[in-house]
């Protein structure tokens, strides 16, 4: 079975696992635009020792190209874990992470969610030229 069918799809606003992607919908060519990744914006997932998001992947796929390129990767690493016990700890990383890019041809970002127990979660966004 491919790995791919072990990523779940989704709409952000309706499942708390799926990464919502802001950025605009259309942008200048080699122009340098900002993308945010983040859960929680519809449906707040837990943020525990046990149960929280560990990464959120984010991909690029220029219409016309065979594969997809890898533009960002974020680790989400505190999660209330201490010497004291589970969510004993001060430090919580939230899932959510921003950063630049820019592209010359439009294409479909991709971003994937990683939930410790409940697997990969997928959502895409289209990006046109001006
Ligand atoms: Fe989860």
């Amino acid at each position: 079975m491919p790995m791919s069918n072990n990523v779940q799809t989704a709409d952000w606003k309706a499942e708390k696992h799926v990464p919502a992607i802001e950025c605009p919908d259309a942008v200048k060519p080699g122009e340098m635009f900002e993308v945010k990744v983040a859960l929680g914006k519809a449906a707040e997932h837990p943020n525990t020792t046990e149960h929280h998001i560990a990464w959120i992947r984010v991909f690029f796929r220029p219409d016309g190209d065979k594969f997809a390129y890898d533009v960002g990767y974020f680790a989400f690493n505190a999660h209330g874990a201490s010497v004291a016990g589970a969510n004993k700890g001060s430090v919580y990383t939230h899932y959510t992470s921003a950063f630049m890019m820019k592209v010359d041809r439009p294409g479909t970002l991709h971003a994937v969610a990683c939930c410790n127990i409940h697997g990969l979660w997928e959502s895409e966004k289209r990006l046109a030229l001006k």
